[in-house]
């Protein structure tokens, strides 16, 4: 595949511009085939999206292997996630439109089915005409059946899961563990980034999918594997990168996916023939400047304390005890409940995250976003 730039900043391009994961694949693909469904979770931009879309198109390469991929993120009920699981299930079942038509109409002909195109991605939809909730069971017990008459494995990728969280009077979590324990051949694998909603649907004996799924997060890709992958696509281009300039992309970026992508794909860009320590200087101010509008915002948006806050946590680079006595002092945060109500609203706004990779009891709090850190560490 021919691409103008091979760190893809946007979507998934195919397995050639796609860093490691070989071990998330693996033990993915492994689940799928001895029949577990999967729930994958990370913080944002981490390459969850990516990584289901590379699996997918594995998948898809196996004989007798069915996929279908929904992000739900901005579907606000049951019936739109009905309509787009419909859609997605139907056009991967039937090649041709002729033959859309047909299954559409035999299976769903009473919901007067109408046919469009999204307007965002200008795919192709079925829209339902379902309303009660009967209608949207009966619509998915008449699609599960289609499913279970398939030969092969069906996988379905739900992205942005936790959306059904959101709801409102949603019987969807119930209905579709019905699903995972009835149908032999269907695996779902469930993504998404709000962890707490997302694991917690998993994971708590109060709620219907508890135990329904294998919980998988992903964390950082490899240094080693993120170095090599680098040096590949610049060497293929007869680009050179020295291994300090990798090192320095790799820490400056925390290994976060999407902002190690976007700064090499800058850098990429930039370079004739090499690569050097100005240059790659230069890109990472350009790129901060570039933001700096949207970060001075972020000061208008927030009370005092909060900011006091954000800066706090961004100049100390990451903190584990931010009501600690020294903390406060030495950023003049004032109360400690004060700092708690700041802390917890920062989180809500997700301009900051716990981060549990150390010690599962006790959070290191961090900015979420990369470049708003890199920015407070230069003021
Ligand atoms: N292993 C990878 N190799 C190369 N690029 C990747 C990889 N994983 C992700 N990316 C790229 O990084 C960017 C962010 O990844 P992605 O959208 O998959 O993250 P996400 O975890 O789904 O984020 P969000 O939580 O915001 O949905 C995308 O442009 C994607 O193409
Ligand atoms: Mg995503």
């Amino acid at each position: 595949m021919q691409v103008a730039n091979p760190f893809p900043i946007v979507q998934y391009v195919g397995p050639e511009f796609f860093c490691d994961r070989e071990d998330e694949t693996k033990d993915i693909m492994s689940a799928i085939k001895n029949g577990r469904s999967i729930t994958l979770y990370s913080i944002r931009r981490m390459g969850k999206t990516g990584l289901v879309h590379h699996i997918l198109h594995k998948l898809d390469k196996q004989k007798r292997t069915q996929t279908v991929y929904i992000d739900i993120f901005d579907t606000v009920d049951d019936t739109q996630l009905v309509n787009a699981l419909c859609s997605a299930v139907i056009f991967a079942i039937e090649k041709k439109e002729s033959n859309v038509l047909k299954t559409v109409t035999k299976f769903f002909g009473k919901y007067r089915p109408k046919l469009s195109f999204d307007s965002l991605t200008g795919n192709p939809m079925i829209e339902l005409d379902i309303v009660s909730d009967q209608e949207v069971k009966v619509t998915l017990d008449t699609l599960m059946k289609i499913i279970a008459d398939q030969k092969g494995i069906f996988v379905i990728a739900i992205d942005e899961f936790q959306q059904i969280n959101y709801y409102p009077k949603s019987r969807m979590a119930a209905t579709i563990r019905s699903y995972i324990q009835t149908i032999d051949n269907l695996r779902f694998i469930f993504s998404g980034s709000e962890k707490n909603l997302l694991v917690d649907m998993f994971s708590s004996p109060k709620q219907a999918l508890f135990r329904t799924t294998q919980l998988m997060p992903l964390y950082s890709i490899p240094k080693e594997a993120y170095r090599a992958y680098i040096v590949l696509h610049f060497k293929k281009k007869l680009k050179k990168i020295s291994l300090e300039s990798i090192n320095d992309i790799l820490e400056w970026t925390d290994r976060h996916t999407y902002y190690t992508q976007y700064l090499c794909h800058r850098l990429y860009e930039r370079t004739n023939k090499q690569v050097s320590q100005k240059s790659l200087d230069e890109i990472k101010y350009q790129i901060l400047k570039e933001n700096e509008g949207v970060f001075i915002n972020y000061r208008r948006l927030l009370t005092h304390q909060q900011w006091q806050l954000l800066v706090a946590i961004g100049k100390e680079g990451g903190i584990d005890e931010p009501t600690s006595k020294d903390f406060l002092k030495k950023y003049k945060l004032g109360a400690h409940s004060t700092v708690r109500r700041a802390l917890s609203a920062l989180e809500d706004k997700q301009l900051i995250y716990g981060d549990y990779l150390t010690d599962d009891s006790k959070p290191t709090y961090k900015v979420y976003d990369l470049f708003l850190y890199r920015w407070i560490e230069s003021l």
